[in-house]
C-alpha cells in the first residue's frame, strides 16, 4: 500500500485529486480538511480525518496515526481571499506549511524513508511590474520576476524555498541521514478549470466563473478587463501533472520547481467559448475590480514548462479546444442537468 496524505482535501484541486487517487486500489487516501468533505470526496478517500495546519498538535496528531510514503500539500487561503485576510492566509500558508514540512521531515528521518512532498505552488509567485513589461516577458521560465504582489504568491514563494531547505539543507550543522530527508517537488499552476467544483477566493476565478454562468444561464459581468491573459489549464491535467511528478525518477529531476500550463487565453476567449457551448447569456466588462485586476496584470501571460516537459514529461493532454468541449461540456450538462 502507498498511504498519502492529502491536506486541504476539500478544495478544487483535493476533489479531482482523491478521485484519481481513488482508481489505485494500492492507494490509502488519508484525506485531511478544516471543514468536511464534498460527500463524493469522503466516500473516495479512504479515510477522512479533521485537521487545522495551524495547529501543532492537530498535526502531530495525524501524524502519529500513519506513516506516509507520500504528501500533497494543497491546504491554502488563494490570492483574493489572502488580501481580505491577510494574516490569516500568512498563518496558513507559512505556519500551516512549516508544520506540514516539520511533521514530515522529523516522520522521515524516524522511519528511515525520504518521503515525497508534493507543493502546488501557482502563478501567483510571479511578479511582473507592468503591462508593457509583462506583453514583453511572454512565457516566462521559473527562475525569473520572483517578486509577488499578493500575500499568497510571497507565501508560495516562501513555502518552495522553505520545502528546498528542509529537502536539502535542514539542520545543516548535524550528522542526520540526509538520504532520508523529505524529497520535495513542486508545480508552479496556472488558473485552473474545473467542471466539478466552483473556485472560491482566487483571482484566476473569472475562468470558470464565466464557464459556469453560462451553463446556469446566468449573465456574468466580469472583474477584469475583457484583454487580461494568464495561463490556465483543465483541472484533470492539473492533477495528472502532480501525480506524474510524485512518480518521476528522482534522478530525472533537475530543479525542485517546475511551472506547467495548458493554454493561454485572454478572458474574451474563455467567454467567446463559454458562449458557444452555453449559447444565450451575457458577459460584461464594465464593473473591472481594479485591485483583482492589477494581481492578473502582475501575473506572466504563460509559463515555458519546457523543463517539465524534458525532465518528467509533463504535456496537458488537453488544449484550449479540448478543455472546453470534451473536458467541461459534458460533464457541466450533467452537473447542471441540461
Ligand atoms: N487560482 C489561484 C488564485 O487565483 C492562483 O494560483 O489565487
Amino acid at each position: 500500500m502507498t498511504t498519502i496524505l492529502i491536506t486541504g482535501a476539500g478544495g478544487e484541486v483535493g476533489y479531482t485529486l482523491i478521485h484519481e487517487l481513488a482508481k489505485n486500489k494500492d492507494n490509502y487516501v488519508v484525506a485531511t480538511s478544516l471543514h468536511d468533505l464534498p460527500p463524493e470526496s469522503e466516500k473516495e478517500s479512504s479515510e477522512f480525518i479533521q485537521m487545522d495546519i495551524t495547529d501543532k498538535d492537530s498535526v502531530t496528531s495525524v501524524f502519529a496515526k500513519h506513516e506516509f510514503d507520500t504528501i500533497f500539500h494543497l491546504a491554502s487561503i488563494l490570492s483574493t481571499g489572502g488580501e481580505k485576510t491577510p494574516e490569516l492566509a500568512l498563518d496558513v500558508n507559512t505556519i500551516g506549511s512549516i508544520n506540514i514540512l516539520e511533521a514530515a521531515t522529523k516522520q522521515g528521518l524516524e522511519i528511515k524513508k525520504s518521503i515525497k512532498f508534493i507543493f502546488p505552488s501557482s502563478i501567483a509567485a510571479y511578479g511582473i511590474p507592468n503591462l508593457e513589461e509583462k506583453k514583453k516577458a511572454g512565457k516566462v521560465t521559473e527562475k525569473e520576476y520572483g517578486h509577488p504582489i499578493t500575500m499568497y504568491g510571497m507565501t508560495k514563494i516562501f513555502t518552495e524555498n522553505l520545502g528546498i531547505y528542509f529537502s536539502e539543507n535542514y539542520q545543516m550543522l548535524s550528522d542526520i541521514d540526509r538520504d532520508n530527508l523529505i524529497d520535495f517537488r513542486c508545480v508552479r499552476f496556472p488558473g485552473l478549470l474545473s467542471p466539478d467544483t466552483l473556485p472560491s477566493g482566487g483571482t484566476s476565478d473569472y475562468g470558470s466563473e464565466m464557464v459556469h454562468s453560462a451553463a446556469q444561464k446566468r449573465d456574468y459581468a466580469s472583474f477584469v478587463r475583457a484583454d487580461s491573459k494568464i495561463p490556465f489549464m483543465a483541472m484533470i491535467d492539473a492533477v495528472m501533472g502532480i501525480i506524474k511528478l510524485s512518480e518521476a525518477d528522482k534522478k530525472s529531476l533537475s530543479q525542485k520547481v517546475y511551472n506547467i500550463r495548458g493554454f493561454s487565453p485572454r478572458a474574451s476567449e474563455i467567454a467567446d467559448e463559454a458562449h458557444k457551448l452555453f449559447p444565450g447569456t451575457k458577459i460584461t466588462y464594465d464593473n473591472i475590480n481594479e485591485i483583482r485586476q492589477g494581481i492578473v496584470d502582475s501575473w506572466p501571460e504563460d509559463l515555458d514548462d519546457s523543463p517539465a516537459q524534458k525532465d518528467w514529461g509533463f504535456k496537458a493532454k488537453y488544449d484550449f479546444e479540448r478543455t472546453f468541449e470534451k473536458y467541461l461540456l459534458p460533464k457541466i450538462k450533467e452537473r447542471y442537468g441540461i
